[in-house]
């Protein structure tokens, strides 16, 4: 089956509404015609909303960087899927390492407040549940550390993220879920992880796609592969049979790199 090509950018913590709305003002001009792969941006929350009415009536899609599982209540900080939703969000990334408190160098003063970040691959696959139940589709995203590499343990780790973050679902769901590959120590270091290596690791969670949902469900699901994804490099992996798409961080901040990737996966 022809996966059409999916090509996230995640801010992360950049931009202002001004600035967003300006970048997403330049991508409509770039990229504006570009029918044959989804595109979606991933602003902070504050800014979705404002970037959400900029986008209206483009092919740029809207996405949150997180989600809580919870539909509302007492939960000081949480925004709701929901919410998301209202904003204007069709995606929304769960699972990202800097979400799970797993980062590539963890410096000093990081290491003293780590246990702010922590979340699980249970709370990963309460927040992908609770996306889908509020009319949006989850991004999830997996990934080995450096030293997990080093160990030989990339598969075990990965394999063990996967069955646990995406178990549950409906086939229906499972057909449309994104998945994302992000080795831990490619994010935000220009240190790429070589394209077959990372079609491999792509290859290998569709098996467990299969695994837990049938060659079908395999055969259909999108998997993108993210970690100093450039202009310069996104040829060459997007080309790979297994990797259907990209999650950009940092070149999605500018609006040539990230109309760059966007061309490259055409
Ligand atoms: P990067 O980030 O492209 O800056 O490496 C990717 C990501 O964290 O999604």
């Amino acid at each position: 089956m022809a996966r059409k090509p999916f090509i996230a950018g995640n801010w992360k913590m950049n931009k202002t509404i001004d600035e967003g709305i300006a970048l997403v003002n330049e991508l409509k001009i770039l990229v504006g015609d570009v029918a044959d792969v989804d595109v979606a941006v991933c602003p902070t929350f504050v800014a979705l909303a404002k970037v959400g009415d900029a986008i209206k009536g483009s092919n740029i899609m809207l996405g949150g960087q997180d989600t809580f599982w919870k539909e509302s209540g007492a939960w000081t900080r949480q925004i709701a899927p929901s919410m998301l939703k209202d904003a204007g969000c069709q995606w929304v990334i769960v699972g990202h390492s800097e979400t799970r408190g797993r980062f590539g160098t963890v410096d000093a003063e990081l290491e003293s407040v780590l246990s702010y970040f922590g979340e699980s691959d249970t709370t990963v696959n309460m927040k992908a549940k609770a996306a889908f139940a509020a009319g949006m589709t989850p991004i999830i995203a997996c990934g080995e550390l450096l030293a997990e590499r080093e160990a030989g343990q990339t598969d075990q780790v990965i394999v063990g993220q996967m069955k646990i973050d995406l178990a549950g679902f409906t086939k229906e769901q499972a057909m449309k879920m994104v998945i994302a590959y992000e080795p831990v120590w490619a994010i935000g270091t220009g240190k790429v992880c070589d394209s077959d290596e990372a079609d491999r690791v792509c290859g290998l969670i569709r098996g467990v796609v299969k695994d837990m949902y049938g060659a079908d469900v395999a055969d259909a699901v999108r998997i993108q592969y993210g970690g100093s994804v450039k202009p310069d490099n996104a040829v060459e992996l997007l080309g790979k049979p297994n990797i259907d798409g990209a999650l950009v961080g940092g070149a999605a901040l500018k609006s040539n790199d990230f109309a760059a990737i966007i061309k490259a996966a055409k």
